[in-house]
């Protein structure tokens, strides 16, 4: 089998150019800041390339594409991070070969595990400014691990999966495996109290022996998810963007991507590189 990640569709395209073209903002910014060193933390990386279909050729994924940004200036440092052992060799050689001057480093680890890293990293080098891409098929991201990044100088781009993630989860009568819950806690970084109390309400049935609360879902609760995400970020990083929605074909939401940030002119960009991208 090759190793490359699988297209999901034209939301890959938008969701790589909004990260590239925020990259180039950033770097623009950045290169009037000399003293300010920069590090692209890439926490789901994949193997470089992505797959559009059998007939296609594999084309180039974000990480290359963020490697190929030298103007206005490169990253100072890149650190890529994949998990699965044949991504990350395929990306290392990809790397390797071609971006020779570049100060990359390739790392086969859990994305949790390097953003605590990355949090004590920056607590050391207060140089350092980091712009994150955090790009997960599922709910793999801890809520402790985006947690340990407050206060610090990370532009931090995260696709939730609030469609394909945390909506699944949440079962219609609210009968919710212990599992299940202990990953939306994980997740949220919210009780099974808390969740519960914004994603379902108490109905009263009438039934032949009285009256019997039962639960319901919440209607919109994908787009609850996503407010529910962005208001967690809040309370780590001063300012969110607005979600850029990502639907499948059949016109369902899957993920919202936004980014947090604790600069005013990253979260206008932010806003500005998002909007164009939904006319893909
Ligand atoms: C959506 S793909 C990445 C695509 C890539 N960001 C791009 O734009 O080209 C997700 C990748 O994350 C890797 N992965 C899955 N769980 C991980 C984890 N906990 N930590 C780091 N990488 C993980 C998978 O092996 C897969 O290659």
């Amino acid at each position: 089998m090759k190793n490359v990640n699988q297209f999901g569709g034209n939301w890959t395209e938008a969701k790589m150019k909004i990260v590239v073209d925020y990259a180039k903002a950033y770097l623009t910014i950045m290169n009037k800041q000399p003293w300010v060193k920069t590090l692209y933390f890439d926490g789901f990386a994949g193997s470089g390339l992505i797959e559009k279909n059998e007939a296609e050729d594999a084309i180039k994924g974000t990480a290359l594409r963020i490697l190929d940004i030298d103007e206005p200036k490169p990253f100072d440092l890149y650190y890529f991070v994949e998990k699965d052992e044949k991504n990350k060799k395929a990306l290392e050689n990809k790397v390797s070969i071609e971006y020779p001057k570049k100060k990359a480093f390739v790392v086969q680890d859990d994305c949790n595990a390097k953003l605590l890293d990355m949090a004590r990293y920056l607590q050391k080098n207060k140089n350092f400014r980091a712009l994150a891409f955090i790009d997960p098929y599922g709910m793999s991201v801890n809520w402790n691990s985006i947690e340990a990044l407050k206060g610090l100088g990370i532009d931090f781009w995260i696709l939730v999966p609030t469609g394909l993630g945390v909506n699944r989860l949440l079962t219609k009568s609210g009968e919710i495996d212990d599992g299940w819950l202990n990953k939306l806690e994980q997740f949220l970084g919210i009780s099974r109290t808390d969740v519960y109390n914004r994603f379902y309400k108490k109905d009263i049935v009438n039934t032949l022996f009285g009256e019997l609360e039962i639960l319901n879902k919440e209607k919109a609760a994908i787009e609850k998810a996503s407010k529910l995400y962005s208001e967690r970020l809040k309370t780590v990083f001063e300012y969110v963007s607005e979600p850029f929605v990502m639907r499948n074909k059949t016109n369902s939401i899957m993920y919202h991507f936004m980014m947090a940030t604790n600069n005013p002119s990253g979260l206008k960009i932010a806003n500005e590189v998002i909007k164009p991208q939904y006319k893909l």
